[in-house]
């Protein structure tokens, strides 16, 4: 057994030295998982407003609700007339890359994560699009960190490639963002996703939403 192993690795190697083929080689990804981001431009004017707005959110519901987070504050989904729903429903609206005349409803919620509390893998059903736009953060305040829905069945696959060639298609198991103030993400509800631990000493701040179309498509 142990001189056939090495009878294969010794092909592979010849194979890997000689280039007996030229592979013309390119690859073509299909089937993205697409992550739409956006940046709310001078945020820095509009950021304080918005964070006195949450902690006044919180003083009203100090309890809020446990859903995925781990320690911190979540509220309740918030109501229509909020400045932030608005904003949020505004952009979505206004995204150029979807069909005209598409209504949706939209469901939005305030986090705030203080040292060590975090939020745990989940996904959100019954959504079509989900989303998260950070109001407050540090460094380590913790990343949001999504799962490839191919990893269960293409595990063995995506540990094959290369570290370069996962960081040029996407091609990897899971991948992270720093969260950014004025920053936002719209993707798929059912991508998991899960929020590292607070690890500074600043609350970190952000409202979440959900996205149902509700068009004929
Ligand atoms: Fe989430």
């Amino acid at each position: 057994m142990e001189q056939d192993n090495q009878n294969q690795k010794a092909k592979n190697n010849l194979l890997k030295k000689d280039h007996l083929v030229d592979l013309k080689y390119k690859a073509q990804l299909l089937f993205p998982t697409c992550i739409h981001i956006f940046e709310y431009e001078n945020f820095e004017s509009v950021k304080d407003e918005l964070v006195q707005h949450v902690y006044e959110e919180k003083d009203r519901d100090p309890k809020g609700r446990i859903l995925s987070n781990r320690g911190g504050w979540q509220s309740r989904d918030f109501v229509k007339d909020d400045k932030i729903f608005s904003l949020i429903e505004k952009i979505f609206c206004e995204l150029p890359i979807l069909n005209k005349g598409i209504s949706f409803s939209l469901d939005c919620w305030f986090n705030i994560n203080k040292k060590g509390s975090y939020n745990t893998k989940h996904v959100h059903p019954t959504s079509d699009f989900s989303g998260v736009f950070w109001l407050k953060t540090s460094m380590n305040c913790g990343n949001i960190v999504f799962e490839s829905p191919h990893n269960f069945s293409s595990f063995i696959e995506i540990q094959s490639y290369t570290d370069k060639f996962k960081n040029d298609t996407g091609c990897t198991g899971g991948y992270f963002f720093n969260p950014i103030e004025g920053k936002m993400l719209i993707f798929p509800s059912s991508l998991e996703h899960e929020v590292q631990p607070n690890e500074s000493d600043e609350d970190r701040i952000s409202v979440s939403f959900n996205i149902k179309l509700l068009a004929e498509l």
